[in-house]
């Protein structure tokens, strides 16, 4: 391979990861919105929130030990893909996080 080349897919192999990260990103925004949002509305089953209702570690702590379950068994309703997804959503913009999301379900 020339250096041409190289550098094309090298450009083309950056560009994709960086398209991946974002949209796995929305992904877990949009199913928090969308999954979570479900109960935790206005006149809903529980309160509405936004990630900055916690700091990244405590977001880490309730996945990793699935404390909703303790309130409200959820774990049928989502697959452990989603709530990876979603959970990295919340610590990525967790109150303490450099990317703070207050604006939430509603
Ligand atoms: C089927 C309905 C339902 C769904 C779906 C749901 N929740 Fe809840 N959630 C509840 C109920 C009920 C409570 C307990 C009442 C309350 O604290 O408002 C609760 C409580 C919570 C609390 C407060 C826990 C505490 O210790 O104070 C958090 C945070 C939370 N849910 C986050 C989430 C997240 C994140 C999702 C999506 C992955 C989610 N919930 C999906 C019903 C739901």
């Amino acid at each position: 391979m020339n250096k041409k080349v190289l550098y094309t897919v090298l450009c083309a192999l950056i560009f994709s990861f960086f398209l991946t990260l974002t949209a796995g990103s929305a992904r877990g925004r949009n199913l928090f919105i969308s999954k979570c949002g479900q109960c935790h509305k206005t006149g809903g089953e529980a309160e509405p929130f936004a990630p900055t209702k916690y700091a990244s570690i405590q977001w880490e702590r309730f996945f990793s030990r699935s404390l909703h379950n303790r309130k409200k068994d959820i774990s049928g309703l989502f697959t452990p893909e989603e709530l990876e997804a979603i959970e990295r959503y919340l610590v990525n913009h967790a109150a303490d996080s450099s990317q703070p999301e207050a604006a939430g379900l509603k």
